[in-house]
């Protein structure tokens, strides 16, 4: 069945570029990020892996250790690593996963026949240090994916889990958060010290509680 928000990520032990790693093991109390590539050697996958390698240090700050997976083997990974690192100027550090039995790619339900049958969409799962899956992104093979939006998403994410705040419309790191409903004025009082504006009882502003 495929898999919904708040879902536990399924786990599985997988050989990856950095050594076998069993993935919920590996998260330990991180959040994480999965996402599949559809095939190496190929151009627009090359571009986003060296980018997420470029910015990898801007997960390790929140705390999100960053996996990849494709249905190509391991050794196909290392080869493409080498000429990633080469034309993306980059040094690409989190492991690969070689699934080429799919079985990650069939947990994870990262192949959709009617889109393209032997490889994999461009999957994101961010999973949350309690392992349940807090959101999805799914793109065609044609279209590379907006990196920074993750950490946007990640950011928003952890201000939900840290500060029972949700965030609006393209909010960005800095802006004002939104309060939902379900916390009244009179805990909105206690919870953010900073205050909170109501343009209408159910759409209030407060400062984003973590700056
Ligand atoms: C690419 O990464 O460029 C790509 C991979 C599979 C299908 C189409 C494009």
């Amino acid at each position: 069945m495929a898999l919904r928000l708040g879902d536990e990520a399924p786990n599985f032990t997988a050989d990856t570029t950095a050594g076998t790693i069993n993935f919920h093991e590996w998260l330990g109390n991180s959040w994480g990020i999965l996402f599949s590539h559809p095939k190496d050697f190929t151009p627009v996958c090359t571009t986003e892996l060296g980018y997420m390698a470029r910015i990898a240090d801007d997960f390790k700050k929140r705390n999100v250790k960053v996996l990849a997976v494709s249905v190509d083997p391991l050794e196909s990974h290392t080869g493409w690593v080498k000429d990633i690192n080469e034309t993306q100027s980059c040094t690409v550090s989190y492991p690969l996963i070689a699934d080429p039995d799919r079985k990650v790619a069939t947990l994870y339900d990262m192949i959709h026949p009617n889109a393209i049958d032997n490889m994999t969409v461009r999957s994101v799962f961010v999973i949350g240090p309690d392992k349940k899956v807090k959101l999805m992104l799914t793109y065609p093979a044609s279209c590379g994916r907006n990196f920074d939006e993750l950490l946007r998403v990640i950011d928003s994410l952890q201000l939900t889990a840290n500060f029972k705040v949700a965030t609006p419309v393209n909010w960005k790191d800095g802006q004002d958060c939104i309060i939902t409903p379900a916390v009244n004025d009179d805990e909105a009082k206690k919870l953010f010290p900073k205050g909170f504006k109501s343009v209408k009882p159910y759409l209030r502003y407060t400062p984003q509680p973590n700056k």
